[in-house]
């Protein structure tokens, strides 16, 4: 697939190096025949056998009739100079694993290369372009926890592939076109209500009584009917349903108002997009999410591509009527995909059609992703292959671009059931946001009252400041650390811990090590070469070498909990470390000021990564 652009050769990254080093001993012990062998190498699963382990020699054995052990010998016999350079002599161990330990040479050499602004991540070789369909909300409709991950999980692949170079186009695939805004447009109209004056919550009310008007009572009128209600019921159910065709009637003609461009329509239609749309700007810049005017691309920028799409489905005879309506069939699948209804309107998968050539042909993408609830999986999968089936996923030049929705999850409440308000709503995002930072500020003016505490010199406002960062942080790290696909519980409690798996705790960590770094420039300690003794050191320069292995795994995997991952894993490494290596008292000059360089380094790979998922990082908590 088209994201593994996002691998490229890492010639500092250890693992590459070993592994290039023990293909060259493999082929050079045993010939030609073997040179396909991967030498698979991984991280020791117990530093004390050393930092990687080598495990290509039992498959080879077998293949060749030998001996496993005696295979491991040989290869590790023609070892090159480069290979023998970087590791201490090999040990050959169980039934033929190569145990390998680096020289600590190796491993301060491969830091100082580290230790530059990119911090080691690969930034423009060979730049690609991808698009990414992120937060989608719809107009008139109240931002729910839903949007959150479409939201966050969107920017922060969309910040990966920025790390790593690409040119990268955010997609805010808005719903702002179609029959439900234009029903909510004339019932507001309807009530002559003063569009300057709404706010999203009056918008977000008219939107459900619209939706209700239009479609609840057809289908009660019809259950009534069945059930054989009383006709008192049936009456009222009556009238009501005639109010229904009226308004639906009403939104009808507005739509076709909006379309042919009627000014006090199209005039109050962008007063609605407006209005919802301030909101999520509002919000979007309370979560450090990178999302403004100029990414909308809502339904309504391809209203002019909608005739047209249909169409090219219909020449290219992909497109069948049925029933009026038309279709396109896919090949073992039961499920058509419906790209116009029989009264002549598109719809949503249509737009899709429109949106993914625009990405593809217009704006040149290699690759599309889509951050949007896994409900939609056979929607997206039915809109790829009819992509597919038309060549709109081929670029002039015959290269093919990828189109990967990326399912997520649903967030749940602690009864494991979708998230809800006591009154049986969908939580607000605001609400939700609200709460967490209220959450994290109780923490942060807790810890400050202590009076050593690194936050006790500081005023209720920047306190107030890093509480909002904490809260923020605790729930975007928990959403972003899990398993993209998996539900998770929303548990405020422990997202907001400074303990464990957490975003508090790893802006705990940074805050620490700024803290330190503080201490030392006012004892005027300077910084030095890195030099590797203690096995902690050795830990924690080990993890910090996986980090731009780490940035281009997440992508290529579009994986944000891989980041999450590292970040927890190299939190733990410094802690570790911190706990076994005095860095300020008790060292020499020396050993401090390489154990500063650690720490300097560490905390700017921490805020690197945070920075990936748009956390920030504070310097005192
Ligand atoms: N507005 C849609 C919804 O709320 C999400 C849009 C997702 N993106 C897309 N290209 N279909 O379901």
């Amino acid at each position: 697939m088209s994201q593994n652009h996002a691998r490229t050769t890492r010639p500092n990254d250890l693992a590459t190096r070993l592994s290039a080093g023990f293909s060259s001993a493999i082929t050079a012990a045993l010939g030609q025949s073997a040179a396909q062998t991967d030498p698979t190498i991984k991280a020791a699963a117990n530093p004390k056998f050393g930092d990687f382990q080598a495990n290509f020699a039992m498959g080879l054995a077998k293949s060749l009739g030998k001996n496993p052990r005696e295979v491991a010998q040989q290869v590790v016999d023609a070892a090159p100079q480069s290979l023998r350079d970087d590791c201490e002599p090999f040990e050959i161990a169980g039934p033929g694993f190569v145990n390998i330990r680096l020289r600590p040479e190796t491993i301060a050499a491969a830091l100082a290369a580290m230790d530059a602004p990119t911090l080691g991540v690969s930034n423009g070789a060979g730049a690609h372009t991808v698009a990414v369909d992120l937060c989608g909300v719809n107009v008139a409709k109240q931002m729910h926890v839903g949007h959150l991950r479409a939201t966050i999980i969107g920017d922060t692949i969309a910040r990966l592939f920025e790390r790593l170079g690409w040119k990268v186009f955010r997609q805010n695939h808005l719903g702002d076109w179609g029959l439900p805004i234009a029903m909510t447009l004339a019932a507001l109209r309807r009530a002559k209500v003063d569009l300057n004056r709404v706010t999203l919550n009056d918008l977000n009310r008219a939107y459900r009584n619209a939706q209700e008007q239009g479609r609840d009572d057809e289908a009660g009128l019809a259950a009534a009917e069945a059930t054989g209600a009383g006709p008192h019921r049936l009456a009222e159910l009556q009238a009501q349903h005639v109010g229904a065709a009226a308004a639906i009637a009403d939104a009808h003609d507005t739509l076709r108002r909006l379309q042919s461009g009627d000014p006090a329509v199209v005039a109050d239609w962008q007063r609605l997009i407006d209005v919802t749309m301030q909101e999520v700007y509002e919000t979007a810049q309370l979560l450090g999410v990178d999302l403004k005017p100029e990414h909308n691309r809502g339904e309504s920028f391809f209203r002019d591509r909608l005739a047209p799409t249909v169409d090219a489905f219909v020449q290219a005879n992909l497109a069948v009527r049925d029933a009026g309506a038309l279709v396109v069939r896919f090949e073992g699948r039961e499920r058509p995909l419906l790209i116009q209804k029989s009264d002549g309107t598109s719809l949503y998968a249509t737009t899709d059609l429109a949106a993914a050539r625009y990405r593809i042909q217009d704006l040149g993408a290699d690759l599309v992703v889509y951050c949007v609830d896994a409900r939609q999986r056979d929607h997206f999968k039915d809109v790829f292959d009819a992509l597919r089936l038309i060549g709109w996923t081929t670029h002039a030049d015959g290269t093919a671009a990828s189109l990967v929705h990326v399912p997520f999850g649903a967030v749940l409440g602690a009864d494991k059931r979708p998230l809800k308000t006591r009154s049986g709503e969908n939580f607000t995002l605001k609400a939700l946001l609200d709460e967490a930072i209220a959450r994290g500020r109780r923490e942060v003016h807790a810890r400050a009252a202590s009076p050593d505490a690194p936050t006790a010199s500081l005023n209720h406002t920047e306190l107030d400041a890093i509480g909002q960062a904490v809260g923020i942080a605790a729930i975007k790290y928990a959403d972003l650390a899990s398993d993209v696909g998996r539900d998770y519980v929303f548990d405020l409690d422990r997202m907001v811990s400074f303990e464990g798996d957490t975003g508090p705790y790893a802006q705990y960590a940074h805050a620490r090590i700024a803290g330190i770094l503080a201490k030392a420039a006012a004892k005027g300690l300077g910084r030095g070469a890195i030099a590797i003794t203690e096995p902690e050191e050795r830990a924690l320069a080990l993890n910090l070498l996986r980090y731009p292995g780490t940035v281009e795994d997440a992508a290529a995997q579009l994986a944000p909990n891989r980041l999450a991952a590292f970040i927890y894993e190299l939190a733990n490494t410094f802690n570790a470390f911190y706990q076994a290596c005095p860095v300020l008292r008790g060292s020499d000059e020396a050993t401090c000021a390489s154990r500063l360089q650690l720490c300097a380094l560490t905390q700017r790979v921490l805020a690197d990564a945070l920075s990936i998922m748009g956390i920030t990082a504070p310097l005192r908590m």
